[in-house]
């Protein structure tokens, strides 16, 4: 394949000009062709504030920004992308639509052009079927705001030429952009693997466990994510993220791991669609999410007996360590717990109720600790109690884990609290992307930090956490609730069973 100098953009909405800025600046000519002229000339006049925002900033150059400029030309018609190199696609998600723009593209352009198609959930091939050269078609996923988002999933389609994909590749480094490589399947890489939060997180909520801002608290200050599924669904907004989930759990042909919630489907009916609507799970004001105080710790009662659960080793070794820590009266040594002891029990994937049930404890006094992320002071804790715990040795625990001035969240039994089953959902579905051939995973990772923001790709995450311990989760997960969303992706079974990394891929393929 030839270098791409010369680049064609049509649709000169967000993410066009996005492109056209990324391109533009790495040194490329680009024509930007949209039906609406008004759009080419608002999309020029916005580049040429962006550059001299940047300019102004120190971040380029003023002559680089004028020949930046100078290198982005208005296209009357699609005629005039004749001498392209590469056309970028980024018009409206409709695949009749983009089906006849990829086939009038290919009367105009030369033999060696690529088409790419910058679509989040449209199918490659089925916008190539209509092309006479569908090898010459390949997926060109940015992300919104392209300059800042610097990942490209680069989309094989079934009739694509690897060198398609491999030009476009290559172009994305000299933008700046990783590009991630993956196959045509619905959400390629980070569509799909946002499932996992996503899901989730509804599930948890619906199930009652806890309110939303509680379980955004969790996933950042314990499970260390930068937001909570709710703050992310606030600021996509429903109108395009419950299309989204709705859509994946129907292309995969109703995989209960993608089953999307009725919480959105009601809260979308009723307009509470996110940040922008100035009302989603939380309130807005000035663009600013309102949040209530949570209240004090309740006091930490002197002379409190303590019995930790010895079940699960590592747990029961982090929570001892803790409360010896904050000074509580530990009374370990008893196989059963005294008379008038609190009891906490560690478990992983399992609810305080299952605990309770399979070890014969009292359920009036039983309360369960999260340890699988670590108990330092700076973390948030989770603390889960049953049906049956009294509010006074929930109190109890409350004010002994709080001890130390480290925030702590009460939830109501949940297998796997809130942490642990979001976490483990999250590994699971990029174990399940891996061993669908979908990316390598390494891409899988790097498209998930880049394109998510997560504080690791999921599976390294799952790797760190001990990925026998998020098997184990799933187990217990699925034991505890038959629901099939929680079997354990083959991917993640094999390494444990073999214990390999999950970022290994299969030696001998
Ligand atoms: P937009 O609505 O901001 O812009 C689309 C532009 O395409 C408009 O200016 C419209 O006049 C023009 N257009 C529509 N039909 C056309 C045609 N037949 N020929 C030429 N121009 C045409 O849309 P946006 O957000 O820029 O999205 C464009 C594409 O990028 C879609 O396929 C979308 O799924 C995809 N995408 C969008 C992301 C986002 O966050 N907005 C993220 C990743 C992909």
């Amino acid at each position: 394949m030839k270098e791409i100098r010369t680049v064609g953009v049509v649709g000169a909405g967000a993410m066009g000009r996005g492109i056209v800025q990324i391109a533009a600046q790495a040194g490329l000519t680009v024509l930007l062709y949209d039906t609406s002229a008004d759009a080419v000339a608002a999309a020029r006049e916005s580049l040429r504030q962006t550059w001299d925002k940047l300019t102004q900033k120190g971040k380029l150059d003023a002559g680089a920004a004028q020949a930046a400029l100078e290198r982005v030309a208005p296209a009357a018609g699609l005629e005039a992308l004749a001498d392209c190199d590469l056309v970028i696609e980024a018009i409206v998600e409709r695949l009749d639509v983009k089906r006849e723009l990829f086939a009038k593209l290919e009367g105009i352009v030369g033999p060696d052009c690529i088409l790419a198609s910058n679509t989040s959930s449209l199918s490659i091939t089925a916008i190539a079927a209509a092309c006479q050269r569908p090898q010459r078609v390949a997926g060109y996923h940015f992300f919104n705001p392209v300059p800042l988002m610097r990942v490209v999933e680069v989309i094989d389609g079934l009739r694509s030429a690897p060198e398609a994909g491999d030009a476009l590749a290559e172009l994305a480094r000299r933008m700046g952009h990783t590009p991630v490589r993956a196959k045509d399947m619905p959400g390629f890489i980070v569509n799909h693997a946002g499932r996992g939060m996503n899901i989730e997180g509804l599930r948890v909520a619906q199930e009652g466990v806890a309110p939303y801002a509680q379980i955004d608290a969790i996933m950042r200050e314990q499970a260390g994510f930068r937001m909570g599924p709710f703050e992310l669904l606030d600021l996509t907004a429903l109108d395009v993220s419950h299309p989204v989930m709705e859509s994946i759990y129907r292309q995969f042909y109703d995989e209960p791991r993608f089953r999307p919630s009725p919480i959105t489907a009601v809260r979308l009916a009723g307009g509470l669609l996110g940040r922008k609507a100035g009302e989603g799970f939380y309130a807005y004001a000035d663009g600013q999410k309102q949040q209530a105080a949570e209240p004090p710790a309740p006091p930490a009662q002197s002379g409190l007996k303590v019995w930790v659960s010895p079940r699960h080793p590592a747990g029961h070794a982090r929570a001892t360590e803790l409360l010896a820590r904050l000074g509580a009266s530990l009374h370990n040594g008893a196989d059963t717990p005294p008379a008038d002891a609190l009891i906490i029990v560690t478990p992983y994937g399992e609810d305080v109720s299952t605990a309770v049930y399979e070890q014969g404890l009292d359920a009036a006094r039983t309360v369960a600790l999260d340890t699988l992320h670590g108990l330092e002071p700076t973390r948030r804790r989770t603390l889960m109690v049953s049906p049956a715990t009294q509010p006074q040795w929930r109190d109890a625990a409350h004010g002994l884990l709080a001890g130390d001035g480290a925030p702590v969240s009460v939830v109501q039994d949940s297998a796997g609290f809130v942490a642990q089953r979001v976490v483990a959902s999250i590994v699971n579905v990029a174990c399940d992307i891996a061993q669908q051939r979908i990316a390598s995973p390494q891409d899988i990772d790097r498209a998930v930090t880049l394109g998510l923001g997560y504080p690791a790709g999921p599976l390294a995450m799952g790797d760190a956490l001990g990925s026998a311990r998020i098997l184990e989760i799933l187990h217990n997960l699925l034991r505890v609730t038959g629901d099939p969303r929680y079997r354990p992706s083959l991917w993640l079974q094999r390494r444990v069973q073999l214990g390999l990394s999950l970022l290994a891929d299969d030696a001998s393929r």
